[in-house]
């Protein structure tokens, strides 16, 4: 079997370190391993509108924004099939088909979808397409046969009914639909990466990420702000290393060549945990190492993004081919499924004869 991923985000906004470290990171390297017969990446605007039905110009300007950062990273066309959801309408006729084999309940069940509408205060009225944006997703997945999903945690719930979906499918209408896997980051840090502030969620609304896109300065100044251990007051205070963002920060980004480069009083990260645990370590002169390891990450995706902003109609026509080829793709297994449900009604000659010869019978 052809080793395929989907993945994408859902362009509401500039991408985050919280993104780079949870999936787009481990995205290039899959795409340079050459491990991978063919890999899709979407942005997700369909179901960006799912919650920002009243805000379609967010949605409109952030789908370049998205791009961009993709390919700042490292995500490369020559590879990677990068497309836009709504092009691609074969999408939406095979969520049709898959919302047969969900129950309202079933989605109501979904933990990603729970506290996404708890956060947004859709208790009272939830829009339907919200509601069901999982089985969209599971067409995403579906449609171009994917076998591994590189994403967060929070898209496990995705994940799971789509491999539901795929099962039911299977079950009623015959082999067909294959099953993905998720592909979680194997770093603890990198799978909940918090905001600078230490709450869990970044969040725009909070002012509390960082930006690919931030400049040198406007990162330096929100690591310098970060939260970190609110008892360890002196620097002789021990300090707490749990739930202090900084070290959270440090354990996603910093690898021991840091230490022997910016910090080499130390070996590693556990010996400088050590020391600020055990009091003597200030604060400063860890977010200062956080700054340097970090700009030393995001300087050069900073200098891409900067050179692929003054080539935004190559990108868009980027896009606009990426569509066309996972167009193509979507309504090849578009037809499998319908074959399959057997809504092909003028591909198949034995269903014409057959009702001709039971009225040719009667007569
Ligand atoms: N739900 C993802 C997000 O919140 C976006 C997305 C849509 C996606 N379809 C997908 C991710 C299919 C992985 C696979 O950003």
């Amino acid at each position: 079997m052809e080793k395929i991923i989907l993945t994408g985000d859902r362009p509401t906004g500039r991408l985050h370190i919280g993104h780079y470290v949870g999936s787009l990171k481990r995205r290039v390297e899959l795409q340079n391993s050459g491990e991978f017969d063919k890999i899709y990446i979407m942005i997700a605007d369909a179901q960006a509108l799912t919650d920002n039905a009243d805000n379609p110009e967010k949605v409109r300007q952030n789908v370049l924004e998205v791009a961009l950062d993709y390919m700042a990273c490292g995500l490369d066309p020559k590879k990677s099939t990068i497309f836009i959801q709504s092009q691609v309408p074969e999408l939406c006729e095979l969520t049709t088909f898959y919302l047969n084999l969900v129950t309202v309940s079933r989605l109501q069940r979904n933990p990603t979808v729970k506290s996404e509408i708890k956060m947004r205060d859709f208790e009272a009225s939830i829009p339907a397409g919200f509601l069901t944006y999982p089985v969209s997703q599971a067409a995403d997945i579906t449609a171009f046969k994917a076998t591994v999903v590189p994403a967060g945690e929070d898209q496990m719930p995705m994940v799971e009914q789509t491999r539901e979906i795929v099962n039911r499918f299977n079950g009623i209408y015959g082999e067909t639909l294959v099953e993905p896997q998720i592909l979680l980051p194997e770093n603890e840090a990198c799978l909940r990466l918090p905001g600078t502030d230490g709450k869990a969620k970044m969040s725009k609304s909070l002012n509390n990420c960082i930006y690919l896109s931030d400049s040198e300065e406007e990162v330096r100044k929100k690591v310098m702000g970060m939260y970190t251990d609110p008892d360890h007051i002196k620097v002789s205070d021990p300090g707490k290393v749990e739930g202090n963002t900084v070290f959270t920060y440090l354990d996603a980004f910093s690898r021991p060549e840091h230490f022997e480069k910016y910090l080499p009083d130390y070996k590693d990260l556990d010996e400088l945990k050590a020391h600020y645990m055990r009091g003597g370590l200030g604060d400063v002169k860890v977010k200062k190492f956080l700054n340097a390891v970090m700009q030393e990450e995001l300087a050069p995706i900073r200098e891409r993004r900067k050179e692929l902003e003054q080539q935004i109609p190559e990108i868009y026509q980027m896009l606009r081919e990426g569509c066309v080829a996972a167009r193509a793709v979507a309504a090849e297994t578009l037809k499998e499924v319908k074959d399959a449900m057997k809504i092909n009604y003028f591909d198949d000659t034995a269903l014409i004869e057959e009702q001709q010869a039971k009225y040719s019978e009667v007569q």
